[in-house]
């Protein structure tokens, strides 16, 4: 038997195919049942042992070949198909395809992106802490302690073993200064911490039981009687505030308190609605409050691993909310958990 006519003749058989349907035919006759090639593999069988393993091997390869070229036959019928059905209608291939409603960034996400991005320019990390806070942690090493009457003003969801769901950001701040003097201190530090954090609150226009905060902390050495102070404060909160708010716009400090900083203050940018002229937005006063902040008092210095007579720092605590309704204009604090997607549908900015 000369393989390799048979082998020539069934290459040539598929080769003269003329379409889907003839090829069908030739692959019956060689790879059905009792197919032509498939009979010639088998024959091994009928031969003296020694002949096998050259014969086997030969007849395997010729299988091989001829399954190669029905499947070129058989693509290159497909791809004619095709083509061919393609020219008949105005179908473009290259066409983008339908685009599908994409959801949207919520608006505090875009503008806590953003404070991230200005902060990181100017040299701040990011640090995250847990949304379920030691009391220690939350209160008691930012100079809260238990009888101390500030505690009240924060209606706080209380867990068990001393736990509690933060009511602010802030004590991330003496988890920060733990681990970096754990870790040997190399100041300055520059963090921001945004966040979670969560109050028993009677939810109306302007108070949610969940909201988010954004903490900021800088920590340096006392160089001289140089150490950070309130103008570093007041540039750094100017900046980011004309940033966020895009305008240019004045601040002012009034008096805060708040255990965790001395002195603490209020600050004050000019109402964006009114220009500072007093309308209903800013009750006539011209200012509207959008940060606390202060130095950091040297009881948390301390509660952090550092001297007070070495170290100095700023802090302060944006409510994110606040800012994001300043920005757009948004006048009710339930909108942003309310899950109207009319609402959040105006803030087309994509996810990156
Ligand atoms: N943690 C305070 C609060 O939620 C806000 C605050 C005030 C944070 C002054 C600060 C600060 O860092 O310096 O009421």
């Amino acid at each position: 038997m000369d393989m390799n006519a048979l082998r020539d003749g069934w290459l040539r058989a598929i080769a003269a195919a003329s379409d889907d349907k003839a090829l069908a035919e030739v692959e019956a006759r060689l790879f059905g049942g009792k197919g032509e090639v498939l009979e010639l593999v088998r024959s091994v069988t009928a031969l003296p042992k020694e002949e096998r393993p050259a014969f086997g091997k030969a007849a395997n390869g010729v299988k091989q070949e001829v399954e190669q070229a029905l499947t070129a036959a058989r693509d290159r019928f497909v791809a004619a198909t095709t083509a061919k059905e393609l020219q008949a209608t105005d179908f473009d291939p290259t066409e983008p395809g339908p685009r599908l409603p994409r959801g949207t960034l919520h608006p505090i996400t875009i503008v806590q992106n953003e404070l991230v991005d200005l902060f990181t320019s100017l040299g701040f990390q990011w640090q995250d802490g847990p949304e379920v806070e030691s009391e220690y942690f939350n209160f008691d090493a930012l100079n809260i302690p238990g009888d101390h009457p500030a505690r009240e003003s924060q209606d706080t969801f209380w867990l068990t073993d001393k736990n509690l769901l933060r009511t602010h950001t802030s004590p991330v701040q003496v988890r920060t200064l733990q681990r970096a003097t754990k870790n040997g201190f190399q100041p300055p530090l520059k963090v921001i911490v945004p966040g979670r954090c969560f109050r028993s609150e009677t939810v109306d226009k302007s108070h949610e039981h969940t909201f988010y905060q954004m903490e900021g902390l800088v920590v340096d050495r006392v160089h001289g009687d140089q150490g950070v102070s309130t103008a570093n404060l007041i540039h750094t909160m100017k900046t980011c505030l004309r940033v966020i708010l895009e305008r240019d716009l004045q601040v002012r400090l009034r008096p805060g308190f708040f255990p965790f900083v001395e002195p603490g203050f209020e600050l004050d940018v000019n109402c964006p609605f009114c220009s500072g002229k007093g309308c209903s937005v800013c009750k006539q006063s011209g200012w509207i409050e959008v940060l606390p902040c202060g130095m950091v008092h040297p009881n948390v210095l301390r509660q952090g691993g550092l001297d007070p007579e070495e170290y100095t720092g700023f802090a302060f605590g944006m409510g994110l909310q606040r800012v994001v309704m300043l920005r757009y204009g948004i006048d009710d604090i339930r909108q942003f958990m309310g899950g109207n997607t009319r609402f959040l549908q105006q803030f087309p900015e994509v996810s990156r």
